[in-house]
């Protein structure tokens, strides 16, 4: 039988007693973490999110009541302990912060018993996390999951703090609305309303900030939820939070220069470091060219070297027919690394394979100066001296070539790179390297869709000097579009917007709209612009993200109270999931079962 409070209130919770408590008398409550019975003596470790307490219960304090009650405690019970902050008579606990001291009880009350869980609720478990998913609720009791949990409620609060000392005012804008354009695809909710018709759930709030900056708030910002159903990752969710924000009267420069501050505030306040500003800069080409990726992670080298004019006219095959294709040619030096195992070469060849490589040729070049490759046999000496001299590299290093498209080539050895500063530790996992990725292309091909995208979305603006190439060479426009990166991860991304109807008309023609299925979709925010628009600006971060980064989590899922798992399904809800025959009569539906994918 459970007991209630009573009267009682609590007055500090576990983690915050320290040696300035001592004499005092104290009420604590919270979960028994564990009960140990040493006959006259119980110790308890009561735990709450601020840490865990030493509770010790004898009968001289206690009473034979209380002691038998702490005699029947067992973990995850619910208690109230009412008792006196001593200095620890035994050995002081070195991994306690309350490990000075312990609380003599003097009172206990059982306000909840448990069963005992499917798992023990412990730092660092190693229970499989499906089944923590499941139990998420206990899951969640975990000191190092409630430290995130904490955290990201510390960093929403220093968002919203800079956020609105620097002027912005906090909007929110519509969950139930149109489909917005970021590319994946939308969850929809049918209206019961108008049958046959649907809202879809945003994937940001894109279009509604925009016509904020129509209506005159020059400094929006929002903490907003958004929807994508596209293939999860570690670092994606199907649902995710944004901090949204949008100026006007600004240029790439001026969101940059507030996007710095707002970074710099949030990392000194969540966990103490010092970002130095300015942020460096990088344009999107000397990421692809340097790193193979358009969110590089800087923090060791191994960089990309372009050896097509090397290897142009040499009898390998392989390369030059890339060449002839409008292909390159380019390497990543391995150092020190001439001597890996066959087998494991093999291994990054598959590697290669697939991130989309036909193959991945290597050359050793062996501590006596002599290679071993799996294409010298077509080269002469002197072409392959060339090659080593292009490639910097020394006896002892190993080479990795990989040849086709750009597209691939970055791809390949992008995936390569970072693969192998993983296998051989190259990374310093202490450093936090922010870089801010500038002048994306403002298109991107679509093999599926045989048609040029927008690399950011449709509203993004394209560079001045690039504007007159917008219908002759879409694919070499530059858009005024950045994103900031962490660590090789892509916290958020942004652009200058289109604010002129003409070339907002031109893109769309661009994108193979025509006018009316333009009007269709976004035809509101057209119209909007008739009617006296600032020139504006903005940038979204994923907020799931910059909390993983900055309290060293390997997955979003660990910064998400209550995360979907790859599937996009809730193991603990259960959702997605069927609903009653009335509930779809009433929207006008009818299930035409598909087989489920594996
Ligand atoms: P974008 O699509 O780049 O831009 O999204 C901004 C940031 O949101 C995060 N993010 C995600 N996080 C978790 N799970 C996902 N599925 C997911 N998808 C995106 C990323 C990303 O950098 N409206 C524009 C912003 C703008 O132009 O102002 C936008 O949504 O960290
Ligand atoms: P092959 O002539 O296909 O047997 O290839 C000879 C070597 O070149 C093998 O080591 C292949 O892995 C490698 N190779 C094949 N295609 C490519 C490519 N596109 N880029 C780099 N190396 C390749």
């Amino acid at each position: 039988m459970a007991e209630s409070m009573n009267g009682l209130k609590r007055s500090h919770r576990c983690g915050e007693l320290s040696l300035s408590n001592v004499g005092e008398t104290v009420t604590v409550m919270g979960w028994v973490a564990k009960q140990r019975n040493k006959g006259g003596i119980i110790f308890v470790d009561l735990r709450d999110r601020s840490g865990i307490l030493q509770v010790i219960f004898e009968e001289s304090d206690a009473g034979a009541e209380g002691f038998a009650k702490a005699e029947k405690l067992r973990s995850e019970y619910v208690v109230a302990v009412v008792g006196k902050v001593e200095k620890r008579a035994g050995a002081v606990n070195e991994n306690l912060a309350t490990g000075e001291i312990e609380v003599r009880a003097s009172q206990v009350r059982i306000l909840s018993e448990a069963l005992t869980p499917p798992f023990p609720i412990e730092e660092e478990s190693k229970t499989k996390e499906e089944l923590r998913l499941k139990y998420r609720y206990l899951d969640l009791r975990r000191p190092d999951l409630q430290s995130k949990i904490i955290l990201r409620s510390k960093i929403t609060m220093a968002i919203r703090k800079f956020m609105s000392e620097e002027g912005f005012l906090e909007i929110e804008t519509p969950m139930l609305t149109k489909s917005t354009p970021e590319g994946a695809r939308d969850y929809l909710v049918p209206s019961r309303v108008h049958p046959g018709n649907f809202y879809a759930l945003p994937q940001s709030p894109q279009i509604f900030k925009q016509l904020l900056m129509c209506s005159g708030y020059d400094r929006y910002f929002q903490i907003a939820r958004c929807f994508r159903d596209e293939d999860l990752r570690a670092d994606r969710q199907p649902e995710f939070t944004q901090v949204d924000m949008e100026l006007s009267f600004v240029d790439v420069d001026d969101v940059i220069a507030v996007n710095e501050r707002l970074l710099k505030f949030i990392c000194k306040d969540a966990i103490g470091l010092d970002v130095q500003l300015p942020i460096a800069r990088m344009t999107w080409q000397e990421a692809m060219d340097r790193f193979g990726s358009d969110k590089p992670d800087t923090r060791f080298g191994m960089e990309l070297v372009d050896v097509s004019k090397t290897v142009a006219g040499c009898g390998f095959g392989v390369f030059t027919s890339a060449l002839e294709n409008g292909g390159s040619v380019r390497g990543i030096n391995a150092k020190g690394q001439a001597e890996m195992p066959r087998k494991k070469i093999d291994a990054l060849v598959e590697f290669a394979k697939g991130y989309g490589a036909k193959g991945l040729a290597y050359l050793c070049v062996l501590p006596d100066g002599s290679y071993k490759s799996s294409f010298a046999k077509f080269m002469t000496e002197e072409q392959l001296k060339a090659l080593v001299e292009a490639m910097d590299a020394e006896p002892g290093d190993l080479l990795l070539f990989a040849a086709d498209k750009n597209s691939v080539v970055w791809n390949v050895l992008g995936g390569l790179r970072l693969e192998l500063g993983r296998q051989l530790n190259l990374i310093d996992n202490s450093k936090f390297n922010f870089l801010w990725i500038t002048e994306f292309p403002l298109f991107e091909w679509s093999e599926e869709e045989n048609r040029y995208m927008a690399m950011h979305h449709p509203f993004t603006m394209p560079m001045e000097e690039d504007l007159a190439m917008l219908e002759t060479e879409p694919g070499k426009v530059r858009a005024k579009a950045y994103d900031i990166v962490l660590n090789g991860t892509e916290l958020g991304g942004g652009s200058v917007r289109i604010s002129d109807d003409k070339i907002q008309e031109r893109m769309f023609e661009a994108l193979g709209f025509t006018k009316e299925s333009a009007y269709e979709r976004f035809g509101f925010l057209l119209d909007a612009f008739k009617y006296g628009v600032p020139p504006h600006a903005g940038l979204a971060y994923g907020l799931d993200r910059l909390v993983m980064l900055l309290t060293g989590a390997d997955s979003i899922r660990e910064v998400i109270a209550f995360p979907k798992v790859k599937d996009a399904s809730c193991l603990m809800t259960e959702a997605p999931n069927v609903v009653d025959q009335k509930q779809l009569d009433e929207l006008g539906i009818s299930i035409n079962p598909i087989e489920e994918k594996e």
